[in-house]
């Protein structure tokens, strides 16, 4: 079997489990219809098999067969028929960008999910209830969700606003936490303001993942997410390599720790001094694309902000001109650390990998994929101050 054919079988077999509110009928113009009956697929391939992709476009819930489209809302959805939109629970926009490929019954759905979901449909999001309304907390709020297809191997979950209670001052998300359970890599616990941040999720085969938003009514906050939620194609050329929990793309950007703010924490520690903002517990690789033609990295503080590399150590104990430069920079790390494969500072190769302290030099790489490891311990209590790190790439051009 081709992998055309194999993958149209098992599009074929997903449809066995799905319960409809419509029935499709095809009339003698070979028109796709609605009827108003409730009628549920029956687990019988020989009913499946009668169903033509050629008048069954939309109900094809492998990868390829629905194009994405953007709303007049400027979210992203997929191109279906009102009838399917109704049953995934979404919402047709005004306009259509859906391609001629499409017949011209299908128009541009929208997905957005809150407490309870489900989904198989790539670009859905996830919001909290009433969002953009806030929510005062005090519940577990999960979306569930299922990939479309065998071909599919990864979720990534973009925060594209994320505003959560903030970590204790002892650095760990007990108020609130956004999780994700059921997937085959590792998602820490987050927290705090994380706005622009994503994370990678692998699925492991078949099972739903679910993404959880855990809030404390304990904790007077306005929480607020909203969340978009892809899925990912084995052969994606944005899949993320393994060991990734993010992948950026870009040739230059500035990224940064979760909850990274150059603003200090709001909370006190346990000995009750200003806490750290930087989460504990983590351990993940942001990665970065190779871009073509690159062939090294080099991480660097953004200029204006004295805090961007604050890991290990009292803020207010070094005199602010100090702060982020190579003079505060240390290798010496076993608590919470960066680390940089194959770290290099002004050409020459450094004894260690890790970084810490409360400053870094620019550091170049060349290790693919490149990546920044961020790893912190379970204890941030002895991190005064500290905010974690916010740092600009640049990828180099090969030596020609
Ligand atoms: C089939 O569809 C066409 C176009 O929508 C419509 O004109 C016709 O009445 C339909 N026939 C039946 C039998 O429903
Ligand atoms: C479909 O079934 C549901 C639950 O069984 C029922 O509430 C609904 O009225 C039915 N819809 C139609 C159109 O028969
Ligand atoms: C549906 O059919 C498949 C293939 O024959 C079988 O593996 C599966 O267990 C069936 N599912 C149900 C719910 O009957
Ligand atoms: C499957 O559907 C076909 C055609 O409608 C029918 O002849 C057959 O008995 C069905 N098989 C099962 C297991 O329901
Ligand atoms: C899901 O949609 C995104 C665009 O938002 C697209 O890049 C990606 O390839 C789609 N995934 C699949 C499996 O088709």
């Amino acid at each position: 079997m081709k992998v055309r054919e194999l993958f149209i079988a098992l599009s074929s077999l997903i449809l066995i489990n799905l319960h409809l509110h419509h029935c499709l009928t095809l009339n003698s113009s070979d028109h796709a219809e609605f009827s108003s009956s409730n009628h549920t697929i029956e687990n019988n391939s020989t009913l499946v098999s009668h169903r033509s992709p050629k008048y069954f476009p939309f109900y094809t819930l492998g990868r390829f067969a629905q194009d994405v489209c953007t709303g007049t809302n400027s979210l992203t959805g997929t191109c279906m028929l009102k009838g399917q939109c109704n049953d995934l629970g979404g919402t047709l926009t005004g306009t259509t960008s859906c391609s001629q490929a499409n017949t011209q019954q299908a128009s541009c759905c929208i997905l957005i999910k809150t407490c309870g979901g489900f989904t198989q449909t790539n670009n859905t999001y996830f919001v909290n209830v009433n969002y953009p309304a806030t929510f005062p907390g005090g519940s577990r709020c999960n979306l569930r969700v299922s990939r479309m297809g065998t071909d599919v191997c990864q979720l990534k979950i973009s925060f594209l606003d994320m505003s959560l209670a903030p970590p204790t001052g002892d650095g760990v998300c007990s108020f609130d936490y956004f999780t994700v359970t059921g997937g085959s890599s590792p998602v820490p616990r987050i927290c705090g303001e994380n706005s622009g941040q994503h994370v990678y999720v692998d699925f492991a085969g078949d099972n739903p993942v679910t993404i959880t938003v855990a809030t404390s009514a304990a904790f007077t906050f306005n929480r607020r997410w909203h969340l978009h939620v892809q899925q990912i194609g084995c052969d994606s050329t944005s899949r993320a390599p393994f060991g990734c929990l993010q992948y950026w793309t870009d040739t230059t950007n500035t990224i940064s720790s979760f909850n990274y703010n150059s603003a200090g924490s709001g909370q006190l520690n346990a000995i009750g001094v200003q806490g750290s903002r930087q989460i504990a517990n983590m351990a993940y690789g942001a990665c970065v694309l190779t871009q073509p033609g690159m062939c090294s990295i080099t991480w660097s503080l953004p200029g204006t902000d004295i805090f961007a590399f604050t890991l290990t150590g009292d803020v207010g104990a070094v005199v602010p001109a100090v702060l982020g430069t190579a003079a505060v920079q240390s290798q010496v790390c076993t608590t919470d650390f960066v680390v940089i494969p194959n770290a290099q500072q002004a050409g020459i190769v450094m004894p260690s990998d890790r970084f810490c302290g409360l400053g870094l030099a620019a550091t170049t790489s060349n290790i693919r994929p490149f990546v920044i490891y961020s790893v912190t311990d379970a204890n941030e209590t002895p991190d005064i101050g500290n905010r974690g790190w916010s740092l600009t790439y640049v990828q180099n051009m090969c030596p020609v």
